[in-house]
Formats: structure tokens, sequence, C-alpha cells
């Protein structure tokens, strides 16, 4: 039998830990460790579900960005995850911030962060996030759509000055999920290259004195695992850029080239490879700029999920387990509410049992959440061994990214509280939702 290392397995093997933190050790008893902590003592010390957040992963891939691009800023998507402690970690690696909302923002700028290196996005921003952006003295905010110039010049005044970009849709397909495609015209965001309607608004911002365009923006997609698409985008960004020295006279200092570097979810699939990235996309943009005469711009990139992602735990308790027919269902006190991924995206998780040795033979079993609803599904058809039973542990690794940022109110649960693990140590960041919270925001009796 040959095997194919195209073909990722339909289930983790038992000991590979290849998607997890760097951090983590095996213990006895099938036990594991993050940051030097056990996480079973976590799951008893903080309760489950749980997320755990490795500060030393988050660090390393902050600074591997670093490395990868030294010549960039490198804007982490606070979107995939955000916290003031958070706040602070980007911060001292640092990397600039790129907010889409003025929560976001002021968390970020409360909690210490320069506002002049952050970025604010959004394809429909309120006047509350404009003003909010405005009075913090944001860096640049990325102008998405044509009504945006007139209200945003308004709102800044004749004598203010504010730094933008323009958020173009290069026409490049590419992610890994119709929902997070966003480099083509079938979808919301930004203005699209082809039909001209960037270059119009290239135009008008340039026509506003109180709006200093910096550059421009793209965001392609996410999930992306493959380097060529941004070339694609690269290089009609650069196009464009040209087109606006000839037409317009102005030479742009900035491109911003967004985020959607791909992660490993479980064993077996394929990552984006950043320094592959940064080498090949340097080397396209050099090579653009030269082929049009322009000097090379500043680059700008937006990573989310290859920061956070896989520095993240999720722990959670068996609740039940149910035969029925052909399957096994093993229900956990967590669910779509903390993780709405594979429901939304049918993305794939590698749970493990941890804290107890088992001896009985892998079966193949279904990680269902405690929501009511049956496409509260967090892992499908995953080996678990076959004796798992009520109060036995499940981990879920590469759960730092878009999960308690997406995390809903659903069933009132309450969303986990977030622990953040270094050297030996573990320490509340965000503690759990208690019905009290929910009890204080309801004021209508
Ligand atoms: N920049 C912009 C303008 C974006 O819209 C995004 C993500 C990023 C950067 C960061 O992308 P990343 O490096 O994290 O892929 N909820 C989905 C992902 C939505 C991404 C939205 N925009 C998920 O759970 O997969």
């Amino acid at each position: 039998m040959t095997t194919t290392l195209a073909q990722p397995p339909v289930f983790a093997a038992d000991d590979d830990l290849s998607v997890w933190p760097g951090s983590t050790t095996r213990l006895p008893h099938e036990g594991l460790a993050v940051g030097g902590v056990d996480l079973a003592e976590i799951a008893g010390r903080f309760g489950t579900p749980a997320y755990v957040l490795d500060r030393g992963e988050v660090r390393e891939r902050c600074r591997a960005y670093r490395a990868a691009f030294p010549d960039a800023d490198i804007l982490y998507a606070a979107k995939a995850f955000l916290s003031r402690a958070m706040v602070r970690w980007i911060a001292s690696e640092g990397l600039g911030l790129d907010v889409c909302s003025a929560g976001e923002l002021e968390l970020a700028v409360t909690a210490g962060f320069p506002a002049s290196r952050i970025v604010m996005h959004g394809n429909a921003k309120s006047p509350h996030d404009l003003e909010t952006a405005l009075r913090l003295g944001v860096g640049r905010i990325v102008i998405d759509s044509p009504s945006e110039i007139a209200q945003l010049a308004a709102a800044v005044g004749h004598r203010g000055s504010q730094g933008v970009m323009v958020r173009v849709v290069p026409g490049v397909s590419a992610g890994g999920h119709s929902k997070i495609r966003t480099g083509t015209e079938d979808q919301k965001f930004g203005l699209s290259l082809t039909d001209g309607q960037a270059h119009h608004a290239i135009s008008r911002v340039l026509g506003q004195p109180q709006l200093r365009l910096t550059g421009l923006h793209c965001h392609i997609g996410s999930q992306l695992t493959d380097v060529r698409p941004y070339l694609v985008a690269v290089r009609r960004m650069v196009g464009l850029m040209a087109r606006v020295r000839d037409t317009q006279g102005v030479v742009l200092p900035e491109l911003d080239m967004g985020g959607g570097h791909g992660i490993a979810y479980r064993p077996g699939e394929s990552t984006l490879d950043i320094i592959a990235l940064s080498r090949r996309l340097r080397a396209e943009l050099a090579e653009a700029c030269a082929a049009a005469r322009l000097p090379v711009p500043r680059l700008i990139i937006e990573p989310g999920r290859a920061v956070v992602g896989p520095a993240g735990v999720a722990l959670y308790r068996v609740l039940s387990v149910k035969r029925t027919g052909e399957r096994t269902f093993v229900a956990v006190d967590g669910g779509m509410s903390d993780n709405p991924r594979p429901a939304l995206y049918g993305v794939r998780y590698a749970p493990r049992l941890i804290g107890r040795h088992s001896t009985a033979g892998t079966r193949t079993a279904t990680v269902v959440g405690r929501h009511c609803e049956a496409g509260d599904i967090l892992a499908a058809d995953v080996g678990l061994p076959g004796d798992i039973r009520p109060g036995d542990l499940l981990a879920v690794p590469v759960a730092g990214a878009y999960q308690l940022s997406m995390a809903s109110g659903y069933n009132l649960v309450g969303r986990p509280p977030v622990v953040a693990v270094d050297d030996g140590r573990a320490r509340l960041l965000v503690r759990r939702e208690t019905l009290d919270d929910y009890r204080a925001r309801d004021v209508g009796l």
C-alpha cells in the first residue's frame, strides 16, 4: 500500500501533537501540559469549558512574523481574538493592530495600545465607529464604500487630517470556504478594481484635502494555504498604483495585503509557509514596481488566525455518551456557543481525551455540544477511545482564533473563561460569563 502525503488522515493518530502549541508536553496517564501547566489541573481549577492560551506560542508566532517580514508593518487582526492581555502582548512584540469596530478599538486603546499603530476596517462603519476612531486618533481608516468618503471627510472637518487607505477588490478568488473569500466582486467588501470603482474612489479621496491617502488595501480571503493568489493580487494592486500615479500624479507609499494565512486544524493539513510568502511576495512586489517604474511601497500585512489560532486549546468535560444506530455521540459541556466554526464552515477539529489512560481501542465518535440544535456538532467522525464516558476531559487544539471572538449567548450557557499559561503558571485573563451578567443586561422586567 502506498501513502500519499497530500491526503490528510481521517482522524489524528493518537500521539500526534503536531498541531498543538510548541510547549506541549506529555504527562503520565495521558495527561498533557501546555506552557508548563497540566491541562487537567486547569480544568479542575477554572472549570469547563475553558480556553487556554499559550502566551509563549503567541510570542513565538509574533516573532516569526517579524523575522520573516523585517521591513513590513505587521498588524494583528484583532477580530481573531482580543483581550486586554492580548493587546499588551501584541504591543510588546512590536506589532500593530487591525480593528473593525469602536469596541475593538476602545478596548485596545484603553489597554494602552498606541492608536497611531491601529488601522480601522469595516464594510459599514457606524457614525459611532468613525467618531471613536477620530476621537482616539487611529492611524488609518480603510475606506470600503463610496458613501464613506464624504461621511468621513465631513467628520474629520476642514482643519483636520486623517490617514486613510482604500480597500480594493483585486478580482482574485481565494480562501478556505466560500464565506471567507473576499477577493472578488460577488461579496460585500471593498471597491472593484475591474469595474473602475476603486480608481474612482481613489480620485475622490484625493480630492478631499483632509483625507491623507497613504495607500491601498486588499484582503483576498482567509485560511489560504497557497502563496500564488497573493502574488496575483500584488501585481494587480501595483498596476492600480501605477494608474493612480499616471492619472493623478500621486505615488502612494503603502500597500496593505491583508491577512488570511492558513493554519492546520488537524495533523496532516497544510499551512501557509510565511517565510515562502514573504520571499515570494516581496520579490513579486519589487518586480512589479520595477516594471511600472514605481518605488516599492511599504508592505503591510494583517495576520489574525496564524498568530493566535494554534496558541489556543479548548477544554471540555464529557456530559453524556449515547450510542444510536451506527453512531456514538459524545456530548460535552460547550458547543456551538463557544465554537460556531464547524457549523458555519464545516471545519474539522481533532479532539483528544486527556488525563486518563484508556486501554480501549479507538472508535469513531461524533463530539457534539450541549445546545438545543442538531447541528451543534464540534467534531464529526473522530477517533476516540471506545470507553469514553461522562466525566472525561476532551481537549481541542488550534482553538485560539475565531472561536471565543465569535461566541454567542445561545441557551444562556455563558461564554467560557480564558486562561493564559506561561512558564508553568496559569492566569485568568477573561472570567466565565455568568447568569448575573445576563441578568444585569436584562433591564426590562
Ligand atoms: N484583514 C482583514 C481586512 C480581514 O477581514 C481579516 C479577516 C484579516 C485581516 C485576518 O485574516 P486571518 O489572517 O485571520 O485569516 N470567522 C472566520 C474568519 C473570518 C476572517 C475575516 N477577516 C473563521 O472562523 O475562519
